[in-house]
């Protein structure tokens, strides 16, 4: 990008100009890459709290107002009349299919959801209570050795095929993965049912009690999977680009990304939140876990509270806070949980501790909620949030690959022993 205007550094009696970059939402940052060259001098900014590592026209998040916009549209518009399946086209491609794409992007999924034949065996070997990340994020990366046109040319021009094949079959692995660890049969995709509707039915049919697809259930799962489809500069999404620009194959690039995922500060706090609510509801002591969360002594958090770039409500737990209380409502489930949850949130929100910091729910506060109401148990959580994000982490992917960017390759400031040996 062209620099309209330039910053001057003062630096060991030098003068220089670093580049001022503007973003389109004008946003401003110092184009540093000439820095060391000129001066010696490199920045440090370890956890890149303050560093934008890439140009992207993905995804624009404002942590101070509050917005998320996916390829320019708000994410409140894209929940309200799209579907998962074309929120994903839109990452990937840049703008929603129209009707023809759509029908092309659905044979697609249809055509790619089965799991090869030969992988299915793979899932006897886990041991029975192996997490479903584990298990998933190496089913990922053995898709390398059964769909081998993995070198970067081959997976540019099949960008369209390994998309599909990424989102329709780890969908189906994930089920698997849960049926295996419940000693029940496998269950199919079928073509005749929707993205989210497959999902739960693979999840939740059985040959001796059928599935009954409740409609609010699609509905609510397809929000769900729009909300965390794409986060610009997340832990899990730098990993994918980190790893790709290595030209690593995309399987296991995206693999990589879902293990950064399943930590407990990332992805991994969906399943922590709901552990974290039980325990309390279980406990029925608030105020203590709240003196627990506050003291600098204890590592425990407020799963589910603060982040990153929010500063203020994260738009997702807005919108998801509503859709769990008409859920649970519709579906006349009484959750315990959630009135634990609320009563954390008003404490939490009137604590000067929480807002001095600028703690809000997250993403992951009410999440875990959904899924219980959905009947997916809480160590499937972390995948549901993976299957979502997978559009983002190959839009990204794309993306990077597109810009021919440099490998990644940070510096660092040695502080270790000196050499004593003379030279
Ligand atoms: N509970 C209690 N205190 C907290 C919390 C919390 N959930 N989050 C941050 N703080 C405190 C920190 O102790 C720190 O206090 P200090 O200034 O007195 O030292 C201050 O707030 C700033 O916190 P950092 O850890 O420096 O903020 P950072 O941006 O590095 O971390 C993170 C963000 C990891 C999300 C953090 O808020 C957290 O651990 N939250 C709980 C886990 C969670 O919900 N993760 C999901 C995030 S959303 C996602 O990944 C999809």
């Amino acid at each position: 990008m062209k620099p309209a205007e330039f910053a001057t550094l003062k630096i060991d009696d030098k003068e220089i100009e670093l580049p001022v970059i503007t973003g389109t939402e004008g946003e401003k940052g110092l184009d540093i890459g000439m820095l060391r060259k000129q001066t010696g001098y490199v920045t440090i900014d370890p956890g890149f709290m303050n560093t934008a590592a890439c140009y992207s026209k993905i995804t624009f998040v404002d942590g101070e107002r509050g917005i998320l916009r996916y390829r320019g549209i708000p994410v409140e518009e894209l929940v309200d009349k799209h579907l998962f399946i074309e929120v994903a086209y839109l990452l990937v491609h840049g703008s929603l299919p129209n009707e023809e794409e759509k029908v092309e992007f659905s044979k697609l999924l249809n055509r790619n959801s089965l799991v090869h034949e030969d992988m299915r065996h793979f899932f006897d070997h886990f041991p029975r209570g192996a997490h479903p990340m584990h298990i998933l994020s190496t089913m990922i990366n053995a898709l390398a050795a059964f769909y081998p046109n993995v070198d970067l040319l081959s997976m540019k021009e099949d960008i369209e095929l390994s998309t599909a094949r990424l989102i329709s079959m780890v969908r189906t692995m994930a089920a698997m993965a849960y049926k295996k660890s419940i000693g029940e049969p496998v269950v199919y995709p079928r073509q005749d049912l929707s993205y989210c509707a497959n999902f739960l039915n693979m999840m939740f049919d059985s040959p001796v009690v059928p599935y009954k697809i409740a409609p609010e259930a699609v509905r609510i799962l397809n929000i769900l999977l729009i909300l965390h489809a794409d986060h610009e500069q997340n832990c899990s999404t730098t990993t994918v680009r980190t790893i790709g620009s290595a030209q690593v194959n995309l399987y296991a690039t995206i693999s990589a990304g879902m293990s950064a995922l399943s930590g407990p500060l990332h992805g991994g706090a969906n399943q922590e939140v709901v552990e974290m609510l039980g325990y309390i509801e279980r406990t029925g002591n608030v105020e203590k876990f709240m003196q627990k969360v506050k003291d600098k002594n204890n590592p425990a958090r407020l799963m589910g509270f603060g982040h990153r770039v929010y500063k203020t409500f994260d738009p997702r737990a807005v919108i998801i806070k509503k859709e769990c209380h008409d859920f649970l409502r519709k579906m006349k489930i009484k959750d315990p949980l959630l009135d634990v949850a609320m009563q954390l949130e008003k404490i939490a929100l009137s604590d000067d501790y929480f807002i001095s910091r600028h703690l809000y729910p997250n993403v992951d506060f009410y999440s875990g909620i959904v899924y219980r109401a959905l009947g997916i148990p809480e160590n499937m959580f972390t995948v549901m949030f993976a299957l979502a994000r997978l559009p983002g982490w190959i839009a990204h992917w794309k993306e990077m690959i597109g810009m021919n960017t440099k490998i990644v390759r940070p510096r660092q400031i040695y502080v270790g022993k000196r050499c004593k040996t003379k030279l």
